[in-house]
């Protein structure tokens, strides 16, 4: 692969799990503003320090790069919709989560898995990346299970272990949110559905790949798991993994891009949830704001539904 592609690249850096913060300060009015980042390391004891990187093409560049002081806000695993609402042009982020100001001022969610409060130690030029080096001044750790995130996803070790439980109880649905270069795979003309098959015992991954590889002739990587819940309808446990297609023409079903989406029909509500959280989800993956942005860096708005994980 080559490095002048950077789509390649970025998908290529996309292979290292990390976890998400939402790094925070004031801007000199006195008013909270704050970014998603993954690009968080831990890099000192003594002296306590951290870094992160903050795109050139943000926004808030000039605000966080001139700022004093700054936090890192490490989001648990309930925070998908935090981590998704500060890397997003939405109006009010600070609206969408509960926070206050941490002993130097600067805003510390709650329910975060653990926070950081910085002043500036350093700003290193890194191409479009500017590294911002923070030395602790206070922090605590709630326990909590942090949020991780590769290969543009999300994913909760919680809904692993629930899933794994689930798998072990019987009674289980299998679905898969099936992508292809930001196209996701549906059955169905009206309405549309999940590709799914029932789990009868044995590991849920490998049941859903032969599954879908019957179904659509193309080969399969199954990947991180997507959702799980509980269908009130049905009273079935529904794990919905993500997964990846080989190029080729399906036997059966299409992949949809999100604009072919647009005012699509459901099979029922939890699928239309699930669709449209990809949606939105690809919407700001494919937006290229963390590695720089290629066309430029403007940011255009996101016509996009909201969605619910
Ligand atoms: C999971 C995830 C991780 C991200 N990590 C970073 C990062 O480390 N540095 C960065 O500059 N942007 C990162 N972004 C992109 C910013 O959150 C996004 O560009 C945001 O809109 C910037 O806000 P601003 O332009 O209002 O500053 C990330 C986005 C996501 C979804």
């Amino acid at each position: 692969m080559s490095v002048e592609d950077p789509r390649a690249l970025r998908d290529a850096f996309g292979a290292f799990a990390t976890g998400v913060t939402v790094v925070t300060t004031n801007d000199p009015a006195g008013r909270p503003i704050g970014f998603t980042a993954n690009s968080f390391t831990s890099v000192s004891l003594d002296p306590p320090l951290l870094l992160v990187c903050i795109a050139k093409t943000s926004r808030n560049y000039a605000t966080m790069t001139g700022a004093e002081r700054f936090a890192v806000n490490i989001l648990s695993e309930t925070q998908k919709d935090v981590s998704n609402t500060f890397a997003r042009p939405v109006e009010d982020r600070f609206a969408a989560v509960d926070w206050r100001k941490g002993p130097n001022g600067c805003p510390i969610f709650s329910q975060v898995a653990a926070w950081f409060e910085c002043s500036m130690q350093d700003l290193i030029e890194a191409g479009d990346h500017v590294i911002m080096v923070g030395r602790v001044t206070a922090f605590e750790n709630s326990g909590l299970n942090g949020l991780g995130y590769a290969r543009g996803g999300y994913f909760t070790p919680r809904l692993a272990g629930k899933a794994v439980s689930a798998a072990v109880e019987g009674e289980i649905r299998l679905g898969a949110v099936l992508e292809r270069q930001g196209s996701v795979f549906l059955l169905g003309e009206e309405t549309l559905s999940l590709p799914s098959c029932t789990g009868e015992g044995g590991d849920p991954a490998t049941t859903l790949a032969t599954h879908l590889e019957q179904l659509t002739g193309l080969s399969i990587t199954i990947g991180f798991l997507y959702s799980v819940y509980e269908d009130k309808t049905d009273g079935r446990q529904h794990i919905v993994y993500h997964a990846l297609a080989s190029d080729g023409a399906p036997r059966e079903g299409r992949f949809l891009t999100p604009d072919d989406l647009a005012g699509a029909k459901f099979s029922n509500s939890a699928t239309g949830d699930i669709v449209n959280r990809f949606v939105l989800e690809s919407s700001i993956g494919n937006f290229g704001m963390y590695f720089g942005d290629e066309t430029g860096g403007t940011v255009h708005p996101i016509a996009k539904k909201d969605a619910h994980s």
